[in-house]
């Protein structure tokens, strides 16, 4: 076992759990350096956040098309008016995603790494599937909020499965935007899906009136984190980071993880090609 019973107690009673020194730091430091490398090559030209209509299309049909594939999302207000980057574009995205753990070789073996396995295992995932990568920049000064949600609504299946692995690249702090979650906010109901609409595009599907607890508010903890610190989220444990106020960055890398032989249903935003099955920890 990885993690000893304590831990596990946690998992159950808060719906999170941080593992601090879980995640080398040198493992740390190449996963920031490939996703450096990853956004170097990256053509702001390829995808577009303005507003015009059929930008804005654009814009949909790379994130919809994201969940096979590795691609960089930007901050809002990265551009100008005239759609000109107003800083450099490393500090300018807001996220890689959606599937690098199976598409290149540093993030598909950082996603699969023993610590990340291990505690899958242990708070029993009987056939974990790596659905879902994001690699966040929250960079300073730019780096935006995450409002108040449960990753569920994103990454739904019936029954609900998804827990996160979140890793701190860096040390999240409350001055650079770190985690805040509700202890115990994974026995609330799920209140949103995200799926796709008939209309194209997506939409968010309300299924409870149950109000967020308030973001930072005395109901919520922060999870601060030194590097190298690995964080479980379960999917229905509310959630919610920060605007990055400070000079300094929060990179943090998350695998979704859902179980096997639960359905994943085609409305679900994120759809992988059948040529781009999903795997578990086993290496390839
Ligand atoms: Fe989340």
């Amino acid at each position: 076992m990885a993690l000893d019973q304590t831990q596990i107690d946690a998992w159950e009673r808060d719906g999170f759990l941080a593992i601090p020194d879980a995640i080398p730091l040198a493992r740390c430091e190449a996963l920031m350096a490939r996703a450096a490398e990853i956004v170097d090559a990256f053509d702001p030209a390829t995808v577009s956040i303005f507003s015009t209509h059929e930008q804005t299309r654009t814009s949909d049909d790379y994130f919809m098309a994201s969940g096979d594939a590795i691609s960089c999302f930007f901050e809002e207000g990265a551009f100008d008016d005239d759609g000109n980057l107003q800083r450099d574009k490393a500090v300018s995205i807001n996220k890689i995603g959606h599937a690098m753990h199976d598409l290149d070789p540093v993030f598909d073996r950082f996603s699969r790494q023993a610590p990340i396995a291990e505690a899958a295992r242990d708070i029993g995932m009987a056939d974990p599937k790596l659905l879902q990568s994001m690699y966040i920049f929250k960079s300073p000064f730019i780096g935006g909020e995450v409002s108040c949600h449960q990753d569920s609504a994103f990454l739904y299946t019936d029954p609900m499965t998804v827990v996160g692995f979140w890793v701190a690249l860096q040390d999240a702090t409350l001055e650079n935007g770190c985690l805040w979650a509700q202890p115990g906010g994974h026995r609330t109901p799920l209140r949103k899906r995200f799926v796709r609409s008939a209309a194209g595009g997506t939409e968010f599907e309300q299924l409870s009136d149950l109000p967020w607890p308030e973001p930072g508010g005395s109901d919520m903890v922060p999870i601060e984190a030194k590097a190298g610190t690995l964080v479980l989220l379960h999917g229905l444990l509310p959630h919610w980071s920060d605007v990055n106020r400070s000079s300094r960055s929060r990179h943090a890398y998350t695998v979704h993880v859902i179980d096997g032989a639960a359905s994943y249903p085609d409305e679900n935003w994120l759809q992988r090609s059948p040529s781009l099955p999903l795997r578990g920890f086993d290496a390839a």
